[in-house]
């Protein structure tokens, strides 16, 4: 089979056959019954084009800036905490975004330490959650400032639910012979994903997360991780301003969806938003982000930057983001199925794909640069947009 896949769905398709089932679940997840995960991609294809003709411009030009980045393309891979999809991980992530000139989030429950992964791509945005004591967030931070790490993300979106319709995926706390031999009859029929853990250092997924690790201490497990996360209390706007005047640089408020939040994260300092569902994994019957995205846009978008993450499956889906006020997307699941079917090169696969089909999306719409997209661009059916916590 040849080994570079064309569009996005052949890459969920293809890491679908070569992951355990618990694993492609684990990525796929989506909370309670889906709604939003669904309306997250269904919402795109409701906007349509008014392509031209004649007058159209034999070279485009994709590239952009975000957080202080330059970026070759507007695309970002977003952060990203389950990755035992390929042993490589966030290492292979992160070489891949530079050789296509991009850069990562690096989720703070990530797999590989933020100093090996900034080795690979000097634009990395370390994320985290509002998680632990002031104190031990600090010296995250800082540990990350210290690695290269460019930018910070806070990630606030999540309301720690897991009942899901469709049956969540189970997670091991840690992998152990006993678990190992549990897993055995789904990993007996992934060969090529056996195979690939067996030749590497790791010969079974860590679970472990060591951008978490304590000074001197082991790095906790995901779930012990996840029970300090769950025991603090939830961030005030208060906290979001301190964390921000502690970290001092590019900083990125990631999950807001309505107007209101918006304006309070202009207040809070903030440098960059991300209208962001958490990719259908927060509070179910959530709108799908592209709904929320021009009322957002329209209410903070001359004063910090917007970008937008949650459903994007398409070159054209990018290209609508930026006509209703994004400045870039971020892709979550997208590049972990690139990883899945064909490590670094499948995640590099994935940004070819999403640059071809903006290169191709702004040659049809007659435009010579991602910058002179404007709303015009776009179809927008009556009722689409919802503009979330805005008397309007
Ligand atoms: C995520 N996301 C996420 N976000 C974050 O800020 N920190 C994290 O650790 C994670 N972990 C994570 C794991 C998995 C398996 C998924 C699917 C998502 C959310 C992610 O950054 C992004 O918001 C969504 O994935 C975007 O939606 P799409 O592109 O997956 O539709």
């Amino acid at each position: 089979m040849n080994a570079w896949f064309e569009s996005i769905a052949e890459a969920e398709r293809r890491a679908q056959r070569r992951l355990p089932k618990a694993v492609f679940l684990a990525i796929r997840a989506g909370s309670e019954a889906g709604l939003t995960y669904r309306d997250n991609i269904d919402a795109f294809s409701e906007l349509g084009f008014a392509p031209h003709v004649g007058g159209q411009f034999a070279a485009r030009d994709l590239a952009t800036t975000v957080m202080g980045l330059d970026l070759s393309l507007p695309v970002i891979l977003s952060p990203t905490g389950v990755q035992a999809v390929h042993p490589d991980g966030e290492l292979a992530v992160a070489q891949a975004a530079a050789n296509r000139g991009t850069a990562m989030g690096l989720s703070s429950f990530g797999s590989k330490p933020v100093e090996a992964v900034v080795a690979n791509n000097s634009k990395v945005m370390f994320q985290m959650y509002w998680s632990g004591t002031r104190e031990v967030m600090v010296r995250r931070m800082d540990r990350a400032r210290n690695a290269g790490a460019t930018g910070l993300i806070l990630t606030l979106d999540w309301s720690f639910s897991h009942s899901r319709d469709w049956g969540s995926p189970s997670i091991p706390d840690r992998m152990d012979w006993k678990t190992v031999l549990s897993f055995a009859p789904q990993v007996a029929h992934k060969p090529s994903y056996l195979r690939e853990w067996l030749r590497s250092d790791t010969p079974v997924p860590d679970l472990t997360v060591p951008n978490l690790a304590e000074p001197g201490q082991p790095a906790p497990t995901f779930f012990g991780a996840y029970g300090e996360w769950m025991q603090t209390p939830p961030a005030t706007w208060d906290d979001i301003k301190w964390l921000r005047e502690e970290w001092g640089g590019p900083f990125m408020l990631k999950g807001v969806v309505r107007v209101d939040d918006a304006k309070r994260a202009v207040d809070a300092g903030v440098s960059c938003i991300s209208v962001s569902t958490h990719g259908g994994n927060n509070l179910d019957g959530t709108p799908g982000a592209i709904r929320a995205l021009p009322g957002v846009a329209a209410a903070v978008g001359e004063q910090i930057e917007v970008v937008l993450d949650s459903g994007v499956r398409r070159g054209s889906d990018v290209v609508k983001a930026l006509a209703l006020g994004a400045r870039a997307v971020m892709i979550g699941r997208p590049y972990l199925w690139g990883l899945a079917a064909n490590g670094q090169a499948g995640v590099e696969n994935v940004l070819d794909v999403l640059r071809n089909g903006i290169d191709s999306t702004l040659l049809g719409l007659g435009k010579a640069s991602v910058h002179d997209l404007t709303p015009d661009d776009v179809i927008v059916p009556p009722g689409f947009t919802r503009r979330l916590g805005s008397a309007e």
